[in-house]
């Protein structure tokens, strides 16, 4: 039996989506991989630090922030440690990187994830910022290490994307990615198709926590943006960042559009695409009003999917939860999963 000690900076969402994970199902990770994980430090910007060589509760751990309590009411070695000393001093094996996403500079989480490399920890994180943004910098950090860095949720969240498109899809070719990347969008056009208005239904997907904290980067195509720098960088080869990508979002949608579209059998959906021609890479975030018969146009709702065309098998199409506590706590403990196991 192999212990993981993890060190989480960040304790919102998929923290506690993965803190959940943890305490529900670390008997049978240890059953199916070997794998006992064990969180040994919390630090987050509001709720607070702990630390504890011996491992810190899941169950106290959720239970304090359910009850609105600050991190410190629970039983630990150490409090208070910003996210620098807890990467430093906890002893950690594994950082899982869970702040916000910032995707003008990817920091702080940048700077979390360098200094835990550069210190010989290996690395999983949800945060879209440092990937989009510094992804070959951090692979040569982490590679120069020896260690390893994951980031499956940052893209579909815990639906195996980027696995499937960097193992099992790496050998066909892949020449082009078409996506609906953002479920904050889809579902606004899934809504406004039935007739609700932009502003109930981005109202509603903000209620339902699919939105970022500014709906801005969601509707106007900066979250998928950062989604296809991922994709293109981790799957076509390329370095490119946000100002590669020609992004336009659905705020210039008209119901009348919606409308018109489904009279002509096709839908608009959000498209986030990449696609190779010989060295020449086109990126792009844009609405497209997709005929019926197209993979993409019948995913509904939060949901996201992405659609590969490939060389030797045409075109594959997988489709699953964008976003989510638990779902994106499941991207971790699966990339968690391919650092540790050996059996
Ligand atoms: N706001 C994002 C979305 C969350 O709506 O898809 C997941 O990145």
């Amino acid at each position: 039996m192999q212990t993981v000690r993890l060190a989480l900076i960040g304790f919102g969402n998929v923290g506690q989506g993965l803190t959940e994970i943890i305490a529900e199902k670390n008997d049978n990770f240890a059953k199916q991989f070997g794998l006992k994980f064990q969180i040994v430090a919390v630090s987050d910007i509001y709720w607070g630090s702990v630390c504890d060589p011996d491992g810190l509760d899941p169950d106290q751990l959720l239970g304090a922030v359910q009850k609105g309590e600050k991190l410190a009411t629970i039983p630990a070695a150490e409090y208070g440690w910003d996210a620098n000393t807890t990467i430093e001093k906890s002893g950690a094996d594994a950082l899982a990187e869970v702040s916000f996403t910032d995707l003008k500079t990817g920091e702080p989480a940048a700077s979390f994830i360098r200094t835990a490399l550069k210190q010989g920890m290996n690395v999983v994180t949800s945060n879209k910022g440092p990937i989009a943004l510094h992804y070959p910098e951090l692979s040569r950090l982490a590679a120069e290490s020896g260690v390893q860095i994951g980031f499956e949720g940052t893209v579909m969240s815990g639906t195996p994307v980027l696995r499937m498109g960097s193992d099992i899809l790496k050998a066909a070719g892949v020449n082009r990615i078409q996506g609906i990347l953002n479920g904050t969008t889809n579902y606004i056009l899934s809504r406004m198709e039935d007739g609700a208005s932009y502003a109930d239904a981005l109202a509603e997907a903000q209620e339902k926590g699919y939105a970022e904290a500014d709906p801005t980067g969601d509707v106007e195509g900066f979250d998928a943006a950062g989604k296809v720098v991922i994709l293109s960088n981790l799957l076509m080869g390329t370095e490119i960042g946000m100002d590669d990508v020609e992004r336009s979002g659905i705020t210039n949608l008209t119901s009348e559009d919606i409308r018109n579209a489904k009279i002509d059998d096709r839908r608009w959906k959000l498209i986030g695409a990449v696609e190779k021609d010989g060295d020449k890479v086109t990126a792009s975030v844009q609405p497209i009003p997709l005929p019926m018969s197209h993979p993409l146009a019948t995913i509904g709702g939060a949901t996201n999917a992405v659609t590969f065309s490939t060389d030797l098998l045409g075109d594959i199409t997988l489709a699953g939860p964008g976003a989510g506590r638990q779902e994106t706590g499941y991207a971790l403990i699966s990339d968690l999963i391919a650092i540790y196991n050996k059996s």
